[in-house]
């Protein structure tokens, strides 16, 4: 006598949810990073460096040195974010009207960095499995016109700096990396950030340091740091730092109040040791994830090439739909979300030039700028097709695992997700009933 064993009944058409771990709570502060802020503060007190950052040194100063020490660059200028430096950056090398390439598969202020600092971004297709800017797509679009490319290590995995670095050589253009989600992110053995003439990290709470609302900006030439002091600190600290007579001339004409907070300096500072721990978390869990996900049908994870470290601060993972046929990526995405597992339909969603600022061609400088500041403006228009690779991944093929789950040790989760898998795609028939 034979018994069929029933089929747990999928959560989305009533079953139990398969995972039910805790979910990781971000930011993860330790109480040693809480005493060190406390005890900022008291020195706060008496020193004024403590509470801000206006003049040079105090924690400020100290997670520069940090920073510069862990990446082996000359300059560091830490800001009050990651957007801030992204902006510092494209105003130390844009006019208004002049051209940057970039992706539009990212975190909008990869682009708007470029619109903020007057110049006109042209968008250059991805690398379908890196899922960062291709150097063949991005060379074929420099003109005359061309003084940077913005690239981001999105999701944490490194861009190919090397072929993008040897782009911008040729070409005499800037490369900023957009080093937001990716510090401690490693191209051949070297971390991200310290390949391209400026580099922009964030600090703030989503990332893989998370201490409020911080940033860096890394550059390599004293000219560039100079730039950046004008655009976005303090004159107190420009006073003592710029050496250049001519730019000193400028101190205090244009400036962002970009300088970093120094409470949120202090704990960067501190939770800079941790950094190295925290990130090992996150390998772990990618590493886990893909051998426990191995052969299940309908995703597969990135293929990345072997010279690429990333600190994974987000998972995204390939829709195969020829394993599940019959099953759309919403019904997969909805019958895994209900069992509990954190899978979206990717991160980007709509690619940034096919949003309305792009598609309208309009900003907040009004009358047309930054495009009318270009003798061609009219003629540049951002359609649907520009950039295939990236829109096809986020039209039908990315798969986003996270939501803050990767960043602790989370070996039961991964367990309870892996069982949630094998589930729902062992009932794929039961699948294609899920109203989507
Ligand atoms: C890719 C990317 N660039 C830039 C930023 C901006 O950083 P911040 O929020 O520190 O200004 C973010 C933040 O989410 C980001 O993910």
């Amino acid at each position: 006598m034979s018994h069929a064993v029933a089929a747990e009944e999928l959560a989305a058409l009533g079953g139990a949810k398969s995972v039910t771990a805790p979910r990781t709570a971000w930011p993860y502060l330790t109480d040693e990073e809480i005493d060190a802020v406390r005890e900022n503060l008291v020195k706060g007190r008496t020193d004024w460096t403590y509470l801000c950052a206006a003049p040079k040194g105090g924690p400020g100063g100290a997670l520069e040195e940090r920073l510069a020490r862990e990446l082996d660059v000359p300059f560091v200028v830490a800001t009050a974010g990651g957007g801030p430096a992204l902006h510092i950056a494209c105003m130390s090398v844009l006019e208004m009207g002049d051209e940057a390439i970039v992706t539009p598969y990212s975190w909008g202020q990869t682009v708007s960095c470029i619109l903020q600092a007057g110049g006109v971004p042209i968008f250059a297709d991805i690398d379908p499995e890196t899922l960062t800017l291709d150097p063949k797509s991005v060379e074929a679009r420099i003109t005359p016109r061309t003084k940077a490319i913005v690239v981001v290590h999105i999701g944490g995995i490194p861009a190919d700096l090397e072929g993008l670095a040897a782009v911008a050589r040729k070409h005499g253009v800037a490369l900023i990396e957009d080093c937001a989600q990716a510090q401690g992110s490693l191209y051949k053995g070297r971390p991200v950030g310290t390949f391209g003439d400026f580099g922009c990290f964030s600090l703030g709470s989503g990332k893989n340091i998370a201490a409020g609302e911080c940033g860096a900006l890394v550059c390599r030439t004293r000219e560039h740091f100079e730039r950046a002091l004008l655009a976005g600190m303090h004159p107190a600290r420009n006073f003592a730092e710029i050496q250049d007579p001519e730019r000193r001339k400028w101190i205090d004409s244009l400036i962002y109040t970009y300088r970093v907070n120094a409470i949120s300096a202090g704990l960067a500072v501190k939770q800079m040791d941790r950094l190295e721990e925290m990130n090992g978390w996150r390998r772990a869990n990618a590493r886990g994830l893909a051998e426990r996900l191995a052969g299940v049908p309908g995703i597969r994870p990135q293929r990345l090439p072997a010279d690429r470290d990333p600190a994974w601060h987000m998972i995204t993972w390939t829709f195969v739909p020829e394993e599940v046929p019959g099953v759309t990526r919403k019904q997969y995405v909805k019958a895994l979300q209900a069992e509990g597992v954190p899978l979206g339909s990717g991160y980007v969603g709509t690619p940034i030039h096919l949003r309305p600022v792009f598609q309208q061609k309009r900003t907040h400088y009004g009358r047309g700028y930054p495009w009318a500041a270009h003798p061609e403006g009219e003629r540049i228009v951002y359609r649907a097709g520009d950039c295939p690779v990236a829109e096809k991944r986020c039209a039908e093929l990315d798969l986003t695992l996270g939501g803050g789950a990767w960043m602790r040790d989370e070996a039961l989760l991964l367990d309870q997700i892996a069982a949630a898998f094998r589930k729902v795609t062992s009932q794929i028939e039961r699948v294609k009933e899920i109203q989507a």
